[in-house]
């Protein structure tokens, strides 16, 4: 299956600088097995989109809504993003679990929603310090994954992609060894066979924290490794140019 390259930019870089990056990234962009896609703040891909609108990078959003249109200020739907060139949504990400209060309830109507309007929702578990300190990461994180999932039909591998980041490695410098997200990541496959049998195998399994070009191919090498969701190391394009090529 082909390695998934995300690129999270956080809340980074103007419309006008996310434009000027990408321009920037296609003159630069090296061969590579893997498929890139740029999570942009939301007001940033549609001159993402029409940038890159030849070429094989894709773009996704960091949130969206759990509905589908109406009364909800401040909301972005799945449509809204399907129309200015979405094909990905980030959903769950720690910083949205932790700053904004989502819990996994809300993380899965949001998958649910992202899935009913034509995205693909990355889905982000992980465990904290204490957690892991603890020796819990699994069962926690396996729990979490569970509860993200309960509300979304998945009919078909590609429909999902599950992002492993454990929140003590992201933007600490600290990454888990390429061993302890091999072994997460051979557990949720294993979770994922209890939900969704069939599709399981083909599912991707993402590892994010701390992720440069430097580490993500040991970490990739790992038998249920399928790419990366990457924060700090995706805002300079050298640096995505050394992650691509690493792939
Ligand atoms: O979504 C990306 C993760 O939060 C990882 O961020 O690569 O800066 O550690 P980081």
């Amino acid at each position: 299956m082909k390695n998934l390259l995300a690129l999270n930019w956080k809340m980074n870089k103007t419309p006008s600088e996310a434009v000027q990056w990408a321009k920037e990234l296609r003159a630069a962009l090296p061969q590579t097995s893997a498929e890139l896609a740029i999570m942009a703040p939301a007001i940033a891909l549609q001159g993402l989109s029409l940038e890159l609108k030849d070429s094989p990078v894709k773009l996704g959003a960091q949130d969206i809504s759990a509905h589908e249109s109406g009364a909800y200020t401040g909301e972005i739907s799945a449509a809204m993003l399907k129309d200015v060139g979405a094909m990905y949504a980030v959903v769950g990400h720690s910083e949205r679990r932790e700053y904004h209060g989502e819990s996994s309830q809300i993380v899965a109507a949001k998958a649910a929603a992202a899935i009913a309007g034509g995205l693909v929702p990355i889905i982000c578990v992980g465990e904290g310090l204490d957690v892991r300190e603890k020796g819990e990461q699994v069962a926690y994180t396996l729990d979490q994954l569970r509860d993200s999932l309960s509300q979304v039909p998945v009919l078909g591998a590609d429909q999902i992609v599950i992002a492993y980041e454990p929140v003590w490695a992201i933007g600490t410098g600290k990454t888990a060894t390429a061993a302890d997200a091999g072994e997460m990541a051979d557990a949720i496959r294993g979770a994922l066979g209890g939900l969704y049998r069939e599709y399981a195998d083909g599912v991707r399994i993402l590892y994010g924290g701390s992720v440069k070009p430097a580490n993500i191919a040991e970490i990739c090498a790992q038998t249920n490794v399928n790419g990366a969701l990457v924060g700090g190391a995706s805002l300079d394009v050298a640096s995505v140019v050394g992650l691509a090529a690493a792939l």
